[in-house]
């Protein structure tokens, strides 16, 4: 494709939509930016200052210190990937904790948290050229995408595959305890107000439960084609 496009990519929790964006951005030579790990950062920044915690959510000094949460993401040649900085911090591993993954719906349901990260993400995708994948890419911050796809697959899939994650970066976890993290996520996502978790009109629903990443990639290939690159 000639000219740059914005492809967005929702769904639910776990079901390799940064596998997917990774593997588009990578074939299309664009940017891929993971907005999950925008609200990812500021739920560690949070966390760390005691705003959120097993007490609860303390919005109003969250939203008091937003001015002082800086996110930027920078690409490591090493591990070809884009790696999450807050204040200058590579805190790309600490905010793919389970612990961060129980906390983060809460926070992300700040109006004024997700205002914010929304302004950031769309300066990020001004030139376009770029793969975003997260809960409203397609709904609110890119409305015009040239591609939305809504993606899913079932709980049972979704677990497994992120506990073998976990257990091949030697990470010890409990199956049942992500399924019910991955099934609250969805369920807080989707029931919030604002923003919540839904399929755009104008997206392309694909359940991944029995495909494999090159397989969706084929199928990405076919629907490029056919919206006529
Ligand atoms: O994509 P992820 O699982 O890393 O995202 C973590 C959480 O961040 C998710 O449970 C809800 C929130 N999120 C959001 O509200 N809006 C987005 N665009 C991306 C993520």
């Amino acid at each position: 494709m000639d000219k740059k496009i914005i492809v967005a990519i929702d769904g639910h929790a776990s079901c390799g939509k940064s596998t997917f964006a990774k593997m588009i951005a990578k074939e299309l030579g664009y940017i891929y930016i993971d907005s999950g790990a925008m609200y990812r950062a500021v739920t560690l920044y949070s966390l760390r200052q005691g705003f959120t915690g097993s007490n609860g959510t303390d919005r109003e000094s969250i939203i008091k210190e937003l001015s002082s949460i800086s996110i930027r993401f920078s690409y490591n040649a090493d591990t070809g990937g884009y790696e999450t900085y807050l204040n200058n911090e590579n805190v790309e591993d600490e905010i793919r904790s389970i612990e961060i993954s129980g906390y983060v719906s809460e926070v992300s349901r700040i109006s004024e948290v997700r205002k914010r990260m929304v302004e950031l993400q769309r300066e990020i995708g001004v030139f376009k050229g770029i793969v975003m994948d997260g809960r409203d890419i397609g709904t609110v911050v890119f409305p015009d995408a040239d591609i939305k796809i809504f993606l899913t697959a079932s709980v049972e899939v979704r677990a497994m595959r992120r506990f073998l994650e976990l257990k091949e970066k030697g990470v010890e976890a409990n199956l049942e305890e992500i399924k019910s993290n991955i099934e609250e996520r969805d369920r807080m996502d989707s029931s919030r107000e604002i923003s919540p978790l839904i399929k755009a009109e104008d997206a392309l629903l694909l359940d991944n439960s029995n495909m494999t990443p090159e397989r969706q990639m084929s199928w990405f290939r076919e629907l490029l084609k056919k919206k006529g690159s």
